[in-house]
């Protein structure tokens, strides 16, 4: 089966230019002007090729939480958003933090058949941070790296031990950075704002001192480590050293953290409530700056679907979690692109490319030989975001109203099409 996607402008590497892509057996056969031969064709003129997104940090719930996401839905909002690979982590019930797990979550996702879906198994038993998990089992079912999501491995030589194991196995530790002792119940980010609202806050120093520990630790041991859901920037500054010394420490970030401050959770609305929380416009800017200067290597979602009942709460008592795979595109697009920040093939690449390269996956660019994992999307569209609409269970966005550029129009997994929004 031969599939043709012609006259698209198609986001290489370094440039975008119009090409036409010819697809066989599941890869990129030719990349050329004026191609033919296919037994599929699909005109896309006026419309861009990117290559697909690759979200290294999601929570698809299952097993366990189904209420919430399940690895169809997940599956179905990841390839709504041209999402054609997502690493899930590990807190599910039980745990990601055995091979049985893992091999189930890599069958549930092969009989759903829509993106890839690479587990990220546990660092720690059931995630409690006190000895270490079936590592190298894990490795041999198929986890592509480990992680205590959700919460820090709070013990040194515990987070010593599994930056070890894991590299003798070819993983690396993907570290949420929040220092269990200090955090002591803050809901928002710590300051103006966590005071007007009366919410207990969060210092940068809860996330600043595990990223720093983190660092310590790769520096010695000489081992990588990447560091989640970059929000300060403060953080960003000791990365950004860490990096200009040589040490072998990657990192990601999210969308709201480079689109909201803190200032959105005067409303009270606990779809602003998140770990780490949203901090304010010296942050924002931050982590645009190291977005920009490769600091951050990657953008990912951490989508964190919830229920109706996990949000419906006072501030306090809600999850904490934002659904975002379905709007990262868009939101990054918008507010990376939109702004001049980066441009289309440099936010690709962190959307795609250099999460390949983190993890070691396949996929991220668009070349002859690659697998064709792509999505077209229409950069001139506008639509204002509705989570109601959403395919993921999760529909807790804080992005409701805002009006965003960029729809995903078609996704193609494997060079199959697993996502048209006009058979929707
Ligand atoms: O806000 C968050 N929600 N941050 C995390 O680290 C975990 C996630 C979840 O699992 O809901
Ligand atoms: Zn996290």
């Amino acid at each position: 089966m031969k599939t043709l996607i012609k006259n698209g402008n198609v986001v290489f590497k370094d440039c975008v230019k119009k090409k036409d892509i010819l697809i066989e057996d599941g890869k990129i056969a030719a990349v050329g002007d004026g191609l033919s031969g296919a037994d599929e064709v699909i005109d896309v003129a006026g419309k861009t090729v990117i290559p697909g997104i690759i979200d290294m940090h999601v929570h698809l719930r299952e097993p366990g939480f189904e209420g919430k996401e399940d690895i169809a839905s997940g599956s179905l909002a990841a390839v709504a958003g041209g999402v054609t690979q997502v690493c899930c982590m590990p807190n599910t019930d039980p745990v990601c933090d055995n091979a049985v797990v893992v091999s189930y979550i890599i069958n549930r996702a092969k009989e759903v058949g829509l993106c890839k879906v690479r587990p990220i198994g546990a660092i720690t038993r059931g995630e409690q941070g006190e000895s270490l998990a079936d590592i190298g089992k894990m490795a041999k079912a198929g986890a592509v790296a480990l992680s205590d999501d959700g919460r820090s491995v709070m013990n040194s030589n515990v987070m010593r031990l599994a930056m070890e194991y894991a590299s003798d196995f070819g993983l690396k530790c993907l570290c949420h950075c929040e220092d269990k002792t200090l955090v002591d119940g803050g809901v928002v980010n710590e300051g103006y704002n966590s005071t007007l609202c009366g919410l207990k806050g969060q210092l940068r120093a809860v996330e600043d001192i595990m990223i720093s520990r983190d660092i310590c630790l790769a520096r010695s041991l000489d081992l990588p480590v990447h560091i989640c859901h970059v929000s300060t920037y403060s953080g960003v500054d000791i990365i950004r050293a860490a990096k200009a010394s040589g040490v072998k420490v990657t990192a990601e970030t999210c969308p709201h953290y480079f689109i909201l401050t803190d200032d959105i959770i005067t409303g009270f609305d606990t779809f602003t409530k998140v770990s780490p929380p949203v901090r304010e416009e010296r942050d924002r800017l931050a982590v645009i700056e190291g977005l920009k200067d490769g600091t951050i290597d990657c953008i990912v979602t951490d989508h964190a679907p919830h229920s109706r009942k996990d949000k419906e709460v006072e501030y306090n008592l809600a999850a904490f979690g934002m659904s975002g795979i379905e709007t990262s595109f868009a939101l990054s697009y918008t507010y990376l692109v939109g702004s001049g920040a980066l441009t289309l093939p440099e936010l690709m690449r962190r959307m795609s490319y250099n999460p390949a390269k983190v993890l070691g996956l396949e996929g991220g660019e668009i070349r002859e030989g690659a697998v064709a994992d792509l999505a077209v999307v229409d950069l001139e569209e506008s639509y204002e975001i509705d989570g109601e609409k959403f395919f993921s269970k999760g529909k807790n966005t804080p992005f409701n109203g805002y009006k965003v550029k960029g729809r995903v129009l078609m996704t193609l997994v494997d060079g199959k099409v697993k996502f048209d929004i006009r058979k929707i």
